[in-house]
């Protein structure tokens, strides 16, 4: 069975479970020595890149990064004649798409794993590093309290959704009206006030207001969302909680910098997971 790895709800609870277990572990080896991975970005990138990079090397492998125009995926090529062809190389197919139509293109045309490192959908690897991050912060994931501030209709918010909804994470999104989550998912709550979300909360997190392919949207999205900076009057109302963020951060809109370097902060920490989580997803994918 080809171990595709391209939303948490597909992964399922027992694989997100499982990842976060190799994750952890210390003695993986070498399973990736003489191979290749194909990373292949439409988008920009520091942490998955880096992350994914030095996973692959972790692994013992060989990580190929592939710019935009280099492939031209949909555009010089098809995204299926793209897979086909970095089949012949490469042991595990890595895209970040505008599209998440492609992703699927690509691994229905080969047998080669495909991974998502982010599309207009979904941000798997995102989550989860997140849910690391929260176990290791709150010592637990079943009943762990976390509020999401912002935009709930983005690729963050929405693995970040399907991760907790599958651990039994209590979440609750704050967002305005017209940029909810688009899914009702059980143990998560869509409200309107960030008040509201970060009540009890353990964990506060938040992600951009525009999203990379956005930028059209910008001054729209920029009103809507005023009212959603994760600022310390709104954290002051939790103040024993952590604070996430994906990454990167546009300090002065969805944070500020006083919330970025407090002292209950721990985005670098998450960060970093990013890399442990990716070692852990790619060999998930390699037991498949
Ligand atoms: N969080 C995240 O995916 O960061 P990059 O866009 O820098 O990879
Ligand atoms: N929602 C953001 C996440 C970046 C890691 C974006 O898609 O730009």
């Amino acid at each position: 069975m080809v171990r595709d790895l391209l939303t948490i709800a597909e992964l399922g609870r027992d694989g997100l479970l499982e990842v976060l277990a190799l994750a952890e572990r210390t003695d993986l080896g070498t399973p990736l020595a003489g191979k290749g991975v194909a990373l292949v970005f439409q988008k920009p990138s520091a942490r998955t890149r880096n992350s994914m990079e030095m996973a692959v090397v972790q692994l013992g492998g060989h990580p190929v990064y592939i710019q935009k125009d280099e492939v031209g995926l949909g555009t010089r090529e098809s995204a299926e004649d793209v897979a086909r062809t970095l089949a012949c190389y490469h042991q595990i197919i890595a895209a970040r798409v505008m599209d998440h139509e492609d992703l699927l293109r690509m691994a229905a045309a080969t047998e080669r794993p495909v991974l998502n490192m982010l599309s207009d959908k979904s941000h798997p690897l995102q989550a989860l590093a997140d849910l690391l991050t929260v176990r290791q912060l709150t010592g637990k994931l079943e009943g762990a309290k976390l509020a999401y501030v912002g935009d709930g209709d983005n690729n963050v918010c929405r693995s970040l959704a399907e991760a907790a909804s599958l651990v039994g994470a209590e979440l609750v999104v704050a967002s305005p009206e017209g940029y909810g989550l688009p899914d009702t998912l059980d143990n998560v709550r869509q409200v309107v006030d960030p008040a509201e979300a970060v009540e009890g909360a353990e964990i506060v997190y938040t992600d951009v207001w525009v999203s990379m392919g956005q930028d059209d949207e910008t001054e729209t999205r920029l009103k809507a969302f005023a009212p959603y900076q994760v600022d310390e009057a709104l954290i002051g109302r939790c103040p024993e909680a952590w604070f996430l963020h994906c990454l990167p951060a546009r300090r002065g809109e969805e944070v500020t910098d006083a919330v970025m370097e407090c002292g209950k902060s721990a985005v670098w920490r998450q960060a970093e997971n990013r890399m442990h989580t990716a070692r852990g997803a790619l060999a998930w994918m390699l037991e498949g």
